[in-house]
């Protein structure tokens, strides 16, 4: 089973498992982080917003439009910044690291 790294705000890496097919957001929620997904994965809250570390940013698909719109609402944005509920885990993305943002 895939495993991803989260950092969360205070700096402490939670390596959680990672069912192919779910996405970060669900994950990181199952593992009670502090990631509302308010609207479940449907690009309509933002509050799933994670930074994905530079080294796995060209791994994952590219932002689409409508999730390139709703980052631009989001506080603290980086160059890698990314919806967590668009990022769907595979074997490829196996030890995928993110953080949440502060
Ligand atoms: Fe709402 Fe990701 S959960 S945009």
């Amino acid at each position: 089973m895939p495993t991803i790294h989260i950092t969360d705000t205070a700096g402490t890496v939670h390596t959680l498992d990672a069912k192919p097919g779910d996405s970060v957001m669900q994950i990181a929620r199952a593992a009670e982080l502090p990631v509302p997904g308010d609207c479940n994965g449907s690009l309509a809250c933002a509050t799933c917003h994670m930074i994905v570390d530079p080294a796995w940013s060209d791994r994952i698909p590219p932002v689409s439009d409508d999730e390139e719109a709703m980052l631009d609402a989001v506080f603290n944005l980086s160059p890698t910044s990314r919806l967590s509920c668009q990022i769907r885990i595979t074997p490829a993305l196996d030890g995928i690291r993110l953080a949440l943002p502060a």
